[in-house]
């Protein structure tokens, strides 16, 4: 196996070892592991809905969402997991997105009992930060982990986001927080709508583009390769890489104030209140994003209503 794919079985195995018999019902639980020189293996808990990025892209195609009382109740499990995650584990999950919330139960159209139980899965990215690691930590930025679209504001280049004082003297634990509220935001907007709240090209990019920048200065050092000049033809020299052009993407707008909360909630139906949630996980200073503890409260949330319905 590659050395990395080790790296984050092993991490996971570590992670979900801590998390093992503690808050059951909010993380996909872990049976048992074996090492050989060859193999790592783990056996999991098995979710028999899947993972709810293929329940949600599905719907889109066919033209539904999900309604706003069910968004509700997976939200709740979720917020409630990652609440307990953070402040009582101290573990940072990094990679939050549908494609790791995973489905124990659903409603079903055949079986009235039914209801939705959701978990937080995929902890292969997740850290573990204990007292003296969040002091040792506490000036560095937070790093690329995770996938793309689902990343803060804070997460993408130093250039755009400038890092405030708070983000330096604030804990290391408090920052990779708000980055998965942040993820959690952009999953339950995407579950309300079928849709991501913004751009992903520079998400994607960002990641991609310092990976072929990283290739290209490879190539540059060693290979003369051929390079297109000015009339046209191609001639043999060293390779430049193109300058990059700026791309004014909705998230970098949004965050830096120049855009409003994309209308895709409203369009879709959401309650005012409901909105109001999601902006509050989605607050592009992270300062004043709330945190897992503080969501839990918010009155969309609290709201009790007993309806589950068999939507797809
Ligand atoms: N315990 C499980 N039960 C059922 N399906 C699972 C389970 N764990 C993962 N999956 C499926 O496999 C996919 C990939 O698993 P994941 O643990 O997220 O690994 P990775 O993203 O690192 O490849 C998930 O998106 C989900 O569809
Ligand atoms: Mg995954």
């Amino acid at each position: 196996m590659r050395q990395h794919v080790i790296r984050l079985c092993e991490n996971e195995i570590e992670i979900l070892s801590r998390l093992r018999a503690r808050q059951q019902e909010y993380f996909t639980q872990l049976y048992g592991y074996t090492y050989t020189p060859s193999h790592t293996s783990i056996a999991m808990e098995y979710m028999l809905g899947g993972s709810m990025d293929v329940v949600v892209h599905k719907a889109a195609k066919m033209g539904k969402i999900m309604p706003e009382h069910d968004v509700r109740k997976i939200a709740k499990q979720l917020i409630k997991g990652l609440d307990f995650l953070h402040n009582t584990c101290h573990i940072y999950h990094r990679d939050i997105k549908l494609a790791n919330i995973l489905i124990k139960s659903w409603p079903k159209a055949n079986d009235k009992g039914t209801v939705w139980h959701v978990k937080i899965g995929d902890f292969g990215l997740s850290e573990y930060v204990n007292d003296l690691r969040d002091i040792e930590k506490r000036g560095d930025g937070i790093r690329q982990r995770g996938t793309g679209v689902y990343f803060s504001p804070e997460h993408h280049s130093d250039s755009w986001y400038k890092r405030t004082t708070w983000d330096i003297d604030h804990s290391y634990r408090g920052r990779v927080a708000k980055a998965d509220v942040w993820a959690l935001g952009v999953s339950v907007y995407e579950i309300m709508t079928g849709t991501l709240p913004f751009d992903v090209e520079e998400g994607c990019d960002i990641v991609k583009e310092r990976f072929m920048a990283k290739l290209k200065r490879k190539i540059h050092d060693k290979v003369p390769v051929k390079v297109p000049v000015d009339n046209g033809q191609a001639t043999l020299g060293l390779w430049q890489p193109p300058k990059p052009k700026p791309k004014l993407t909705s998230l970098r707008k949004y965050a830096q104030g120049d855009a409003d909360f994309p209308a895709g909630l409203a369009e879709c139906g959401v309650s005012p209140l409901g909105i109001r949630f999601v902006q509050g996980l989605l607050k592009p200073d992270s300062q004043k994003r709330w945190t897992a503890g503080q969501a839990l409260w918010h009155g969309w949330v609290t709201l009790e209503e007993d309806r589950e319905t068999n939507w797809i």
